[in-house]
């Protein structure tokens, strides 16, 4: 366990060592983490973290030792399933607030940890007075659906300083909903400014922070365009190859119905062409041309009484 001393000279130094608490994030993503980190200590001297999603809080934990983190407050529903943009379902057996702060207690002294508020709850039902003084550095890391990300990212904003920055992790994933984010904030006449930091971490400077994040962290940032424009096409063949042995198995019972119904058509076209066989031997034969003018009369017959 580093000092507070030792803590602080790691994140200043973007040493993703300082991530003791396993996260779900690449190297490249940790390291992106800590120059938000020290983006926000630089610009706001203290500053105030919430975050969106936490699980057994790896990316809550630098910021737990860092004594320029005044407050850090976990807003996490804690299911145990949930569902992701990529098609599938990601299992979070055990997920809970105690276990979180049981894991990082193992590692933080209790007057770190007491910075610490948990909230079990979707960040859209956490009303503002539970965060005061309000935030200044969010990550929106919960759900990855883009439905779910837009209202994280809706439901953090009355939680925050209007002069802040909300960070969005897996934004490979949810980038419809980080266009949504800047569309909205364009309808909210709130200045904004988006860069794409690698390998997944979206960051958007709101207010007088949006400058900042343009001049401060756009050199250290991946093209816009191009991140946007791979993303989505890794996320299409992702669902494609996650979808594909389904859609194999639909197309060979297809397959198997398909012939099926030509061996259907096949017997019912023999049956017909049987039966014409049947009636062409009949009416040419002796008995049917011999018996013809008794057909006639019983049909007469038949007229008359039909009348
Ligand atoms: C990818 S994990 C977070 C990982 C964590 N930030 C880290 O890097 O170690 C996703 C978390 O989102 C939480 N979650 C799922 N749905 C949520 C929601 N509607 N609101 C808040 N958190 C949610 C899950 O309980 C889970 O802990």
């Amino acid at each position: 366990m580093p000092t507070a001393e030792q803590a602080m000279g790691m994140i200043e130094t973007l040493d993703i060592a300082v991530f003791q608490v396993k996260t779900e994030s690449t190297l490249s993503d940790r390291k992106s983490f800590l120059r938000v980190q020290n983006f926000a200590r630089s610009v706001f001297g203290h500053y105030v973290y919430l975050e969106v999603g936490s699980h057994i809080g790896g990316s809550l934990f630098p910021h737990l030792i860092d004594p320029a983190c005044e407050a850090a407050i976990s807003v996490d529903a804690r299911p145990t399933a949930q569902p992701d943009e990529r098609s599938q379902v990601f299992h979070y057996p055990e997920n809970s607030a105690a276990r979180m702060i049981a894991v990082l207690s193992d590692w933080i002294p209790p007057a770190a940890m007491a910075k610490l508020t948990t909230i079990d709850s979707d960040v859209s039902d956490v009303s503002p007075e539970a965060v005061d003084p309000r935030a200044t550095l969010a990550l929106i890391d919960g759900e990855h659906t883009d439905t779910a990300c837009f209202s994280d990212f809706v439901g953090v904003l009355p939680l925050m300083e209007q002069d802040c920055v909300v960070a969005f992790h897996d934004a490979n994933l949810i980038a419809d909903a980080i266009l949504n984010a800047e569309r909205f904030l364009d309808h909210l006449g709130i200045t904004h400014e988006t860069v794409f930091l690698p390998d997944t971490v979206a960051v958007l400077g709101l207010g007088r922070l949006a400058s900042a994040v343009r001049d401060r962290l756009q050199p250290h940032a991946l093209d816009r365009k191009t991140f946007l424009d791979l993303s989505q096409r890794q996320l299409w063949s992702h669902i494609a190859k996650v979808h594909s042995p389904k859609i194999h198995a639909e197309l060979e019972g297809l397959r198997s119905d398909n012939s099926q119904l030509v061996k259907e058509i096949e017997r019912m076209q023999k049956a017909s062409r049987d039966a014409e066989a049947r009636v062409a031997a009949m009416t040419s034969s002796t008995t049917w041309r011999a018996s013809a003018p008794v057909r006639a009369v019983v049909d007469r017959i038949k007229r008359r009484f039909a009348r």
